[in-house]
């Protein structure tokens, strides 16, 4: 990938000094979905899967970008006020990265960029993090800033709105600061970060469902939408937070919730937030078989209560499961992307072969390399 971003760099920018090149990789949430954004603590790890971007200091003020495969050419000014482009196009991020940038730093020179990327888009891999980040990093950089992990955490979430969905700091955290060989438990308040190593013979197997879910349009209001459900049952029962929504969960009376979406999300945040720390107990005691049965009783929550599962998705988690997994959810947003397998050495051709026969050979465009892969949990941008 890096040759492909630095080829691509010179066939479009033309001969020059080399480009400097940034890699950030995608992630897969081990568990603890639909919650960052309530501040409870999450369990991602960043992965091998990687955006590429090669890059060349402009002179002005100027961005013109050029990304491999179908994407095309895009170009803009930076100035205080961005216009977005239209909804979906992938100048969104670029421009969410510029916007952040200027609005945090001093930025005076543009870039030409080459993005190269073996991280699915719409995957629930957080590509579209990766490539803000990535892209917020290379502009400061070629502005003579090194920025560190606080300065970019508290510009990038932000900066995600620009593409309209309202997520939290998860993604960012976790492509920015995983350790290899570790998942990242990541607490928000106040913000900590407790790399967790993964015990030998623990594999996540990474299954794409062939299905994606661009977050724009209706995946973006169906996101929104779970997460405004969530404050409004919070405010119903008169509770400022969800982290004081836990500490008194069993003595909470439910049926004060009103409204079918608040309540079943209300049930799915503080369980998930319990499964995080029973995971988390789970992780670090070696014990993958109640790591796993957390994982399904995750899926099961955000099939049931929060709805932000696919029959595809389900598919892949119940091929999975009858294969021998120890368990399996979606990973990241929902409504199509990805699932994640936790299986044992022993177990994983089967699971393999069973996913190959019973899901994938039923449909088109798959690609095992691309979307059947084992994660390895890499190191994220800002480690040395
Ligand atoms: C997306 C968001 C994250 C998080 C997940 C769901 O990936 O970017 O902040 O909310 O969805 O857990």
């Amino acid at each position: 990938m890096f040759r492909q971003a630095t080829d691509l760099f010179k066939a479009r920018f033309g001969a020059g000094p080399d480009p400097s090149v940034v890699s950030i990789p995608g992630r897969i949430n081990l568990i603890g979905e639909h919650i960052d954004y309530h501040d409870l603590p999450v369990l991602p790890m960043a992965i091998q899967r990687c955006v590429w971007i090669a890059f060349r200091p402009g002179v002005d003020p100027h961005i013109r970008a050029v990304s491999a495969g179908s994407f095309g050419d895009r170009e803009f000014s930076l100035a205080s006020q961005i216009e977005p482009s239209a909804p979906g196009d992938w100048a969104n991020y670029l421009k969410a990265a510029a916007q952040a940038t200027m609005r945090g730093w001093e930025i005076t020179r543009g870039i030409d960029a080459a993005i190269a990327s073996d991280l699915p888009a719409a995957a629930g891999l957080s590509s579209s993090s990766a490539l803000i980040t990535g892209f917020a990093i290379a502009l400061l950089q070629a502005n003579g800033i090194r920025p560190t992990l606080r300065e970019l955490l508290d510009v990038l979430p932000e900066a995600e709105h620009f593409t309209g969905t309202r997520g939290g700091a998860m993604d960012h955290a976790a492509i920015l600061a995983s350790q290899s060989g570790c998942a990242l438990l990541i607490e928000f308040e106040p913000l900590t970060f407790s790399p967790i190593p993964i015990p030998n013979g623990w594999s996540f197997l990474v299954a794409h469902s062939l299905t994606t879910a661009e977050k724009s349009g209706d995946v973006r209001r169906a996101y929104n939408a779970r997460r405004t459900a969530a404050f409004r049952a919070l405010q119903q029962l008169g509770l400022p937070s969800y982290s004081a929504a836990l500490e008194a969960h069993s003595r909470i009376s439910i049926s004060r919730i009103q409204g079918e979406l608040e309540l079943a999300a209300f049930r799915h945040v503080v369980s998930e937030a319990l499964r995080v720390r029973q995971a988390v107990e789970a992780l670090r005691g070696n014990d993958p078989a109640a790591f796993g049965k957390l994982l399904t009783a995750s899926h099961v929550s955000l099939r049931d209560d929060l709805r932000v599962s696919s029959p595809a998705l389900d598919s892949l988690v119940e091929t999975a499961l009858d294969a021998g997994a120890e368990g399996a959810r979606l990973t990241g947003a929902g409504f199509g992307g990805c699932v994640i397998i936790l299986c044992t050495a022993m177990a994983q051709n089967r699971i393999r072969e069973q996913l190959i026969s019973r899901y994938y050979s039923q449909r088109d465009g798959f690609d095992a390399e691309k979307h059947l892969f084992i994660a390895e949990a890499s190191q994220g941008a800002l480690v040395d």
